[in-house]
């Protein structure tokens, strides 16, 4: 495979598992130096490590449980450990996998809810994005790959995700606004729309209500999320994009 990413360093939040794990394992096949963060397994953390290595890249990797403290004491502290690893710079690809999921009718959301899905799905994205967006825009280069929720591709209504989608639907705004102010310097910004893909953090119920609802019932799994993620890093002609990648599911 063509090391596109040769030189370049990539943080992957969210990279020890699930989607992120698959994007990391392709921004290894492509060249880039990668840092893997991750939440709270030390043993998912490791065996990511080891695969991503195993595919040639330069990798290291820490656990910080991002919804410990506040988005913006997270982003600091994560910035501030994957900066150590890189000698002091900023990544020059950002990939912000991990995005926590909560189901519940939009009247039964209380102020905790609220707090928690909108702080770690946009704040604490959108936080990370501000603050390695002004050295790609220096540098004249940046990748950013954000993860939007199924069917958070347009404005829609959703009856038991109301709080999680609306986040979600916001990174839309976010990827947009970052292509219009820094495409011009080579920066791209892209959110992906993952259809219901199986990982390992599915339960046995959510593997079940994925394959009664999944077109044709083929469950997505990560490798075909992080393909379409990948085209999005590799070129950049692609920004500002909200890509569904759900084989047409419609709630
Ligand atoms: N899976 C789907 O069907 C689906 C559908 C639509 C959208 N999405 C979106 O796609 C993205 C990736 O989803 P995913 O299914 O791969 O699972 P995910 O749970 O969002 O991501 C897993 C990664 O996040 C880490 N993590 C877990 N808790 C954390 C915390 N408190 N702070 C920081 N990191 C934490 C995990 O580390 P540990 O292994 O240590 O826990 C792992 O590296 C998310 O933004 C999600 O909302 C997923």
């Amino acid at each position: 495979m063509e090391k596109i990413f040769a030189g370049k360093n990539a943080l992957v939040i969210g990279g020890s598992g699930g989607i992120g794990r698959a994007v990391a394992l392709g921004l290894a096949e492509r060249g880039a130096r990668i840092v893997l963060h991750g939440g709270s397994s030390q043993e998912r953390l490791d065996s990511a490590l080891k695969l991503v290595r195993a595919a040639g890249a330069e990798c290291t990797g820490f656990l910080y449980p991002a919804d410990s403290a506040g988005p913006d004491i997270a982003a600091a502290e994560i910035l501030s450990r994957v900066r150590e690893f890189l000698d002091g710079a900023f990544p020059s690809i950002l990939v912000c996998a991990w995005g926590p999921f909560k189901q519940g009718n939009i009247e039964d959301m209380g102020p905790e809810d609220w707090r928690y899905l909108i702080e770690n799905n946009l704040t604490f994205p959108g936080i990370v994005v501000s603050s390695c967006l002004g050295d790609m825009m220096n540098k004249r280069w940046g990748r950013i790959l954000l993860f939007g929720g199924t069917n958070t591709d347009t404005i829609r209504g959703f009856k038991t995700t109301a709080v999680y989608s609306a986040a979600k639907t916001a990174l839309g705004a976010l990827a947009k606004s970052v292509a219009r102010s820094a495409g011009p310097l080579g920066v791209t910004c892209n959110v992906i729309c993952p259809g219901l893909t199986d990982t390992e953090y599915t339960s046995e119920a959510l593997r079940a209500y994925n394959s009664e609802r999944s077109p044709g019932g083929e469950v997505l799994k990560p490798e075909d999320i992080a393909k379409i993620a990948l085209g999005a890093l590799e070129n950049s002609t692609v920004n500002g994009g909200i890509i569904p990648v759900d084989r047409g599911l419609a709630f």
